[in-house]
């Protein structure tokens, strides 16, 4: 028979497949997630993300040394602070826990770059990412407090600070904070589209920030609005926002591929918690290929527009990338 196309040629061995494979998944993109906290010699797993733990500094340190023999190039910090409080102190302490993890971080590893993630949920007894008033969250109040809170970070050394709380203005407040203190060099990735998710779900076991009351549907956004995450990242953008994340990465393939469309800015796919554990679950009943599943998923990040990738799965990633190399 007689067929002009048969895309099937570019299939027949592996050589021909890698010879034209569209997108890949570097060990540079790869952006590792680590939660830390007060104390010693403590490596808490954390139940629902085999694989991942909370750590005191020492023992946070000896696992920095795994991230950076395997060449990931950044973190993004967690921190779990010894007491909450109503308004979050913690987040904005001089000798906070993250501002503790930053300093050591850069004294042992100046190289590598360091993301803090910007937020008050952990820091917070009632577990919101605002303040709160008679049951509400409050917007404008809170902006002061992630403000101080980033410029906290840049002091203890932070390369990039990563606002997740979704209040509007956010990113503005910030970075005019930033740039009073003299931080206009640290760039803002900001969770432009962060949707209030399902997927979150054990994370908030491993930073102990469920919130006592309600949910977070006040302030991150409706699974179901595509335009809406456009909205938030155009104003965001205009804000002053340099790298831009989706959140959750793998439900949300649609938002990534048009935000790369419209804006062109470096995009960050945060593949999270609930989204690993379920690849997780399924790995140790046998039913999936990890591995596979693990790449597969990754790739089809960078497939829809993502440059960078913040993934629980790092360190398993990077192995698996040079192993295929
Ligand atoms: C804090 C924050 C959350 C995540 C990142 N930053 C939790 C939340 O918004 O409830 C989720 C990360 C993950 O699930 O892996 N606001
Ligand atoms: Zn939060």
């Amino acid at each position: 028979m007689q067929l002009i196309n048969r895309p099937r040629r570019l299939r027949s061995s592996e050589a021909i497949r890698r010879m034209v494979r569209e997108h890949h998944v570097r060990i540079e993109d790869l952006i590792y997630p680590m939660f830390v906290m007060f104390g010693e010699q403590k490596k808490l797993p954390i139940s629902s993300m085999p694989g991942v733990h909370n750590y005191s500094l020492d023992e946070y340190l000896l696992a920095l040394k795994e991230v950076v023999a395997a060449g990931i190039p950044a973190v993004l910090l967690f921190g779990i602070p010894e007491e909450k409080d109503e308004v979050g102190t913690g987040a904005y302490d001089h000798h906070g826990i993250i501002q503790e993890a930053v300093r050591l971080t850069k004294l042992h590893y100046p190289n590598l770059y360091v993301i803090t993630d910007v937020c008050l949920c952990e820091y917070t007894d009632h577990g919101h990412c605002g303040v709160i008033q008679e049951g509400r969250v409050l917007n404008d109040p809170t902006l002061k407090l992630l403000a101080q809170t980033a410029v906290s970070h840049a002091e203890a050394g932070a390369d990039m600070v990563a606002p997740s709380d979704m209040m509007d203005g956010r990113v503005a407040a910030i970075r005019e904070a930033l740039d009073d203190a003299g931080y206009s060099h640290i760039p803002i990735m900001s969770y432009s589209a962060k949707f209030a998710s399902a997927f979150y779900g054990p994370f908030r076991e491993a930073a102990g920030s469920t919130p006592q009351f309600g949910d977070r549907r006040t302030y991150q956004m409706d699974p179901p609005n595509g335009n809406e995450a456009m909205l938030e990242t155009a104003l965001d953008i205009e804000e002053g926002a340099d790298i831009i994340i989706v959140k959750p990465a793998l439900a949300y393939g649609d938002i990534t591929y048009r935000t790369k469309e419209q804006f062109g800015l470096p995009i960050a796919a945060y593949n999270v918690s609930g989204e690993y554990a379920m690849v997780k679950a399924a790995a140790e009943k046998g039913w999936i290929d990890e591995k596979r599943v693990v790449m597969e998923s990754l790739v089809s990040m960078k497939r829809a527009g993502a440059d960078l990738i913040i993934t629980y799965h790092a360190l398993d990633a990077a192995r698996w990338i040079k192993e295929d190399e």
